[in-house]
């Protein structure tokens, strides 16, 4: 089944009212955030968007593909499972060394060229983590950083994915705007659960929620992007002084004015 869109069609929220969002719509190459307070119901609807909830979750969420809901008994080829999870949460079980590891999820997706399509994901996983990835390190012994990278790159590339739901990455420190870069030359559906203010206002629009209820749709408009490009020089000098602090340095005032100079052009 080719994707071409899928459709959120709004339930009730934990008080039973139903919500005041009641419909919209996800086309490839859109990215989007859903934000709102700790327990409020991100997860949920994401988890709603995993499972193509067809009124069987608490939420009583639709979620149609190319305008259909999905049969509960549907169950999609292993090889071209449409949806990909990345929760914060998400640990390796496998001591395999990463090499391998991709190399098996690339056999099983049926990639025609593996050598080169396991070269071009720890390519773009590496883009997005610090501290670079090598083929022979074991899978459990990477960092929460490369964690994340590697799965994002992996659901990207040999997974070939077209929706992928991520719920809180940026605590595992990876770079946020190099990723969205990069993802948008991907043409999927991109779903971030986040509170990074700069996740939320690179997305084409975000969804809040309160009291498990989806409250409103707000599009990005140009001056929060706007926004978001001085967010990013504010955010760098943090992560500036980070780096700094990481690597034993003393910092001082005149240290912080000049950084916020020269990064702030
Ligand atoms: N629409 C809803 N109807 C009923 N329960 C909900 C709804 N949305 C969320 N919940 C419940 O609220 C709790 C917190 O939701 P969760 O999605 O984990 O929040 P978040 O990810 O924002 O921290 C969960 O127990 C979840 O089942
Ligand atoms: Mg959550």
């Amino acid at each position: 089944m080719e994707i071409e869109k899928i459709t959120i069609i709004g339930g009730y929220g934990k008080d039973g009212e139903k919500e005041k969002v009641d419909r919209f719509e996800l086309k490839m190459g859109d990215i989007i955030s859903i934000v709102g307070p700790t327990g409020c119901g991100k997860t949920t609807l994401i988890n709603d968007i995993e499972l193509f909830a067809n009124n069987n979750t608490p939420s009583r969420r639709v979620i149609l593909i190319n305008d259909q809901p999905i049969p509960e008994d549907f169950s999609f080829d292993p090889k071209k499972h449409p949806i990909a999870l990345i929760s914060q949460h998400t640990n390796f079980l496998s001591d395999l060394p990463v090499g391998e590891f991709l190399k098996i999820h690339a056999t099983v997706r049926g990639a025609d060229d593996i050598e080169l399509i396991i070269a071009e994901t720890l390519d773009f996983a590496n883009q997005l983590t610090g501290e670079a990835i090598i083929r022979e390190t074991a899978m459990t012994e990477l960092s929460g950083g490369q964690t994340r990278s590697l799965l994002i790159a992996d659901a990207v590339i040999i997974g070939n994915s077209p929706i992928i739901l991520l719920d809180e990455i940026e605590n595992a420190g990876i770079n946020r705007t190099k990723a969205l870069e990069l993802l948008k030359n991907y043409k999927k559906i991109f779903v971030f659960v986040t509170h990074d203010p700069r996740i939320a206002l690179l997305s084409d629009f975000r969804i809040v929620i309160k009291a498990g209820s989806m409250q409103k749709l707000i599009s990005t408009n140009q001056e929060e992007r706007l926004a978001a490009g001085e967010l990013k020089k504010i955010d760098d000098v943090v992560l500036h002084f980070r780096s700094l602090i990481r690597a034993g340095e003393v910092i001082s005032e005149v240290i912080l004015n000049e950084s916020i100079k020269t990064l702030k052009v």
